[in-house]
């Protein structure tokens, strides 16, 4: 086909070399913030006398024009054009007329390209951070609901010791907090306005790229025109912290997986999120969940699949960067879709307290305690650890239980040894005798509760300060 920009070309593009590099397949997400981006850019252009007041305000109005048919979703994007840019462009010229022509002034597709992108990441990322908020809002409303029940907790997927479940709960809260604070920290970085530096050297004419950067809601401008062309950063950075989301995702996915087999038998996720077997019918299948686990794999190749496209590049713009959109918009598409899910199922899942209630008596859940209680009278931690394990020993050996030891066979393990030390064999009092910062102790998980109630409805998205 003939070239939008190719005046100086004697040939039309081969047809299937037109099918392998258009991107207006894909680069169609980034329609709204082109739009926005050459508003601004136009406004700038009259405001510095580089084209007349009259022509810009008619770019202007005429983008406005094409940017509501997109947020309405009646924009017809043409598959011939090849890119977002030239759809805009062509679509402004039937729109306005010749005027049209004057807005590509002082810039390139290379800085707008990552302008695009820089504004697509700048609002998405900030949804997912909203997302996240709205996930840990339903976390923390779960753990409240079910502050009381104590559960197993394991190590070497081995039943270990007993906690509050709700402490169990704030653990996801606070790694997805991290997830936030490592995205705001990739918004920070990814806040400077990079249009102006034109194709990579910047440009003659009189342009004033900090009152674009002012209209768009950037801090600042890019400090140098070739590292604004040839950075793609912020795209890594991006599915870095998506990447790191997910497998927090999976994480709790592939606990919550767990504790709904009958082995387990912790919880019972809502049906809306399972499916039957087509073979069984007893089945009820968490395949959400399984799914979840299944795409953070994808979010994991799309940031391999960045870093790779751009580690032999040398500088500045290379159409190969062209290819960093699919994946990016793919991860962002993708960790939205899980967090609506995740969100929706602590909604609606259900502790299965009788259950669980029946597992929790386990006299070795209670070793530690037990040599603690002797590590307070004096005894070293080696010799209590020696002292609990060979009790232990001899109790499932001889399928007798701690609670039934008498006193004086208390008292040939250790002399330390007081009728005292059985009230340890009990659930709540082995959650209420821990008293550390940041442990499952009843009173701090409230605490911890009440906290994070507060943060996660701060209208600022919910950010905790210090992470
Ligand atoms: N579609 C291109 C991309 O996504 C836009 C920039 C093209 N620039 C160029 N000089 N061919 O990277």
């Amino acid at each position: 086909m003939s070239k939008f920009w190719g005046s100086r070309f004697n040939k039309g593009t081969d047809a299937l070399a037109d099918k392998f590099s258009f991107s207006i397949g894909y680069d169609w997400r980034l329609a709204k913030y082109d739009v926005r981006a050459s508003i601004a850019h136009a406004r700038m252009l009259g405001k510095c006398g580089i084209i007349p007041r009259k022509d810009a305000a008619r770019i202007a109005a005429g983008l406005t024009k094409i940017g509501r048919q997109i947020e309405q979703g009646k924009f017809s994007f043409d598959p011939k054009a090849e890119d977002v840019h030239t759809n805009i462009q062509s679509a402004l010229k039937k729109l306005i007329g010749p005027a049209a022509d004057k807005l590509h002034t002082a810039r390139s597709r290379n800085d707008l390209i990552v302008l695009d992108m820089k504004l697509y990441c700048l609002d998405k990322l900030n949804e997912i951070i909203a997302a996240i908020t709205a996930w840990q809002k339903a976390i923390v409303g779960f753990a409240d609901k079910n502050k009381d029940v104590i559960i197993p907790a394991y190590t070497h997927l081995q039943s270990a010791q007993v906690v509050l479940l709700a402490h169990h709960m704030l653990a996801y809260v606070e790694m997805l907090e991290r997830d936030k604070a490592r995205l705001y920290g990739t918004l920070k970085r990814t806040g400077r306005m990079p249009l102006g530096s034109c194709a990579l050297s910047g440009t003659t004419l009189p342009i004033d790229r900090n009152f674009v950067a002012k209209q768009l809601g950037f801090a600042k401008v890019t400090a140098n025109s070739i590292d604004s062309v040839s950075d793609r950063d912020f795209v890594i950075e991006a599915l870095s912290d998506l990447a790191i989301l997910g497998m927090h995702c999976s994480r709790v996915a592939e606990d919550v997986i767990l504790w709904a087999t009958r082995e387990f038998n912790f919880v019972d996720i809502d049906w809306s999120l399972c499916t039957g077997s087509s073979i069984m019918p007893h089945k009820k299948n968490p395949d959400i969940l399984e799914l979840i686990r299944g795409e953070t794999a994808k979010l994991y190749s799309h940031l391999n699949e960045v870093l790779v496209l751009m580690k032999g590049l040398p500088l500045t713009y290379n159409r190969d960067m062209q290819l960093d959109k699919p994946p990016l918009f793919g991860s962002v598409e993708k960790i939205k879709d899980m967090l609506g899910l995740l969100t929706k199922l602590f909604a609606g899942l259900k502790v299965k307290e009788k259950a669980i209630a029946g597992r929790i008596h386990d006299e070795t859940f209670f070793s530690v305690d037990i040599m603690e209680y002797l590590i307070k009278k004096g005894v070293s931690y080696r010799q209590a650890h020696d002292t609990v394990g060979t009790m232990i020993k001899e109790c499932v050996d001889n399928g007798r239980k701690i609670a039934d030891l008498t006193l004086a066979e208390l008292k040939g393990y250790s002399p330390s040894f007081g009728a005292d030390v059985k009230a340890l064999l009990d659930p709540k009092v082995s959650v209420s005798n821990k008293k550390s910062l940041g442990s499952t102790n009843p009173a701090l998980v409230l605490r911890e509760i009440e906290r994070w109630k507060k943060i996660v409805t701060l209208a600022t998205g919910g950010f905790a300060r210090g992470y």
